[in-house]
This record gives C-alpha cells, structure tokens and sequence, in this order.
C-alpha cells in the first residue's frame, strides 16, 4: 500500500504530496483548483503570507463546503514580518484571512539574519498557544539549522527548500533526516524547467507516466515530500497519480543530474541581505 502521510517529530501528520498555490491569485482560480486538487486527493494545500492569496484560500474552503479538518493548511511568515511581536500578529492577520483558528504547518520563509532568533521563539509560542499545530522553516541551510539548534526549544519538524532533479539538495535531505526533519520540495518540477530532459523522458515512458509524475515519485522514494502547483485541472489529477514504483539504478541515474542549477534565490544571499527578491536599482 502507498502511505499518503508521513509522521512528523512532533506526532502530527504530513500528507506527502500537497499543492502549492503561489501564483494562484484571483477568487475563481483558487476556487476551481481547489476543487480540482481536493477531489483528486489532495489533503495539504501551500500558501505564505507573501503569495496574497490566503483570503482567496479561506474563501475557497467555504464556497467549496470543505470541512476545516480535512485539510492541512501550510502558510509562511513572509520576510517583512519577522521579529517577536511582529510575527505574533502578523499570524493573527493570516488565520483571518484563511477564517480559521489555526495553521497546521507554519514555516518561516526565509532564513534572515536579524530576526533569527527571535522569528522562531514565536513561531514556538504561537505552537504553545495552539494557533499553530506544527512548526517548521523553509530555505534553511545545515547552517542555519546547526545555528538555530543554539536556541530553540524545539527544532523544526519540516524544511521546505527547492529540490528538483537539476538541484536535488542530498546533503540537506540526508542532514534533514538525521535531524527528525521532514524535507518538503518546492518548485519540485524546477518550474518546468527540468520537464525537457530527454533521459528523464525515456524514463517515463517506460513507465507510461510524465516526467512529472517520474519526478514526483522520486521524491517520494527519496523520503521527500511535495506540494507542485499547476492551474490546469489534468496536470493537478495526474500530480497526485503516483501509484508505480521505481527501481534504485532510476532513483541514481534521476540523482546523476544534479547540478545546483536554482530557480530561486540563494538562502545564504537572503539571509545576509534579507531580501529574497533582487533589488533592480
Ligand atoms: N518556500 C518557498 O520559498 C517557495 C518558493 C517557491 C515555491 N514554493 C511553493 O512550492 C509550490 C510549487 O513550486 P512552483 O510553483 O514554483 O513550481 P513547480 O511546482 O515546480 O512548477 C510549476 C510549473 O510547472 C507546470 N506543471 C505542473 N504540473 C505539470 C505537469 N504535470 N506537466 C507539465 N507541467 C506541469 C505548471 O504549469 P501550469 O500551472 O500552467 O499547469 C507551472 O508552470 C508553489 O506553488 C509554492 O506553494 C515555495
């Protein structure tokens, strides 16, 4: 049988494959979505502060009639509102905006210098408060998980970081794992940069599925979670369609392809300048 969860450190549950919603921006595509990735399977659904789109979200929940239990709602503290105080109430302005009471999974963004300490002692508060049932980072190096373990009372239970084959972050993930830290990938499908390759697409034909599907269920093998995002309805069924297997020489040969090639900003440059966007002058 295929296991749909994984547990986390803390006991709670994570749904291995989720949906992501960044770029997901006005009501009706949210809504359409959502009930596409809802009725397809999907259980855990992406979103962070700075997408703008968790009122969409919350919404879509209630025109959809989708009981608040039978989803796993991730959101993010965006950069600008990192700090003790400010991550408290900005988490206060998230559960509005979702019309909700609580967060199953809140993340901190990105890793940034001044605020990091003090960032992660709330995220640990809003768990205590039960505003939060688990907590976690996203764009965190071993780095800033070896600097973080110098404080905290509890370590995050899941690290979000970009992952996809042309930059499959295996020191991390193997790092993660010792740590009890659940690596969750996003842009999995490196924003359909890696869906050209043709090694990765004779693979999948063999297995009569997309590359897609072939990368996904990497992951997952990896131990990997995985939240694509897509707004088209067949893409969104056939993400969490992973019901076949492959062997260990694939997984290798999937892994030879590696080649630190992101999509994103670097966490290291975040974190010292506490921008993840460029600033064009
Ligand atoms: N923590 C962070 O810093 C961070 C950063 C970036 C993203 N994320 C999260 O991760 C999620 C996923 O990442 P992402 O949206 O950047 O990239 P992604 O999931 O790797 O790729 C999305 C792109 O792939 C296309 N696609 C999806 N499924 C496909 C399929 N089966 N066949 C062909 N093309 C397919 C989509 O097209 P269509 O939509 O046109 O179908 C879209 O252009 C985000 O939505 C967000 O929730 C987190």
């Amino acid at each position: 049988m295929v296991e749909n969860t994984v547990k986390l450190a803390d006991g709670n549950e994570l749904p291995l494959v989720g949906f992501g919603t960044y770029l997901i921006g006005t009501q009706e595509l949210m809504d359409s979505t959502i009930k596409t990735a809802f009725d397809a399977g999907y259980r855990l659904i992406d979103t962070a502060q700075l997408y703008r789109n968790e009122d969409l979200l919350g919404q879509s929940l209630i025109n959809l009639q989708i009981p608040r239990d039978q989803v796993f709602i991730t959101s993010k503290v965006a950069e600008i509102s990192q700090g003790y105080d400010q991550t408290i109430e900005s988490i206060d302005d998230s559960l509005k905006r979702l019309q909700t009471n609580y967060l199953d999974l809140l993340l901190v963004h990105w890793p940034v210098h001044k605020y990091f300490f003090e960032t992660w002692r709330a995220l640990e508060q809003l768990k205590a408060d039960g505003k939060v049932k688990s907590i976690g980072v996203s764009n965190f190096s071993m780095a800033h998980l070896e600097l973080l373990q110098t404080q905290a009372k509890e370590m995050p239970v899941v690290n979000q970081v970009e992952l996809h084959p042309f930059l499959n972050q295996r020191p991390l993930v193997k790092f993660d794992k010792e740590n009890k830290i659940v690596t969750q990938a996003w842009s999995p499908l490196g924003r359909g940069v890696v869906l050209d390759n043709e090694m990765l697409a004779k693979m999948a034909s063999h297995h009569h599925v997309s590359v897609a599907q072939l990368i996904l269920k990497w992951d997952l093998q990896n131990g990997v979670a995985v939240i694509p995002k897509s707004k088209t309805p067949e893409r969104i069924q056939e993400n969490y369609q992973l019901d076949f297997e492959l062997s260990e020489d694939e997984c290798g040969m999937i892994d030879l392809l590696n080649r630190n090639q992101r999509t994103g900003e670097d966490p290291e440059l975040v974190y010292e300048l506490g921008k993840q966007y460029k600033v064009h002058h």
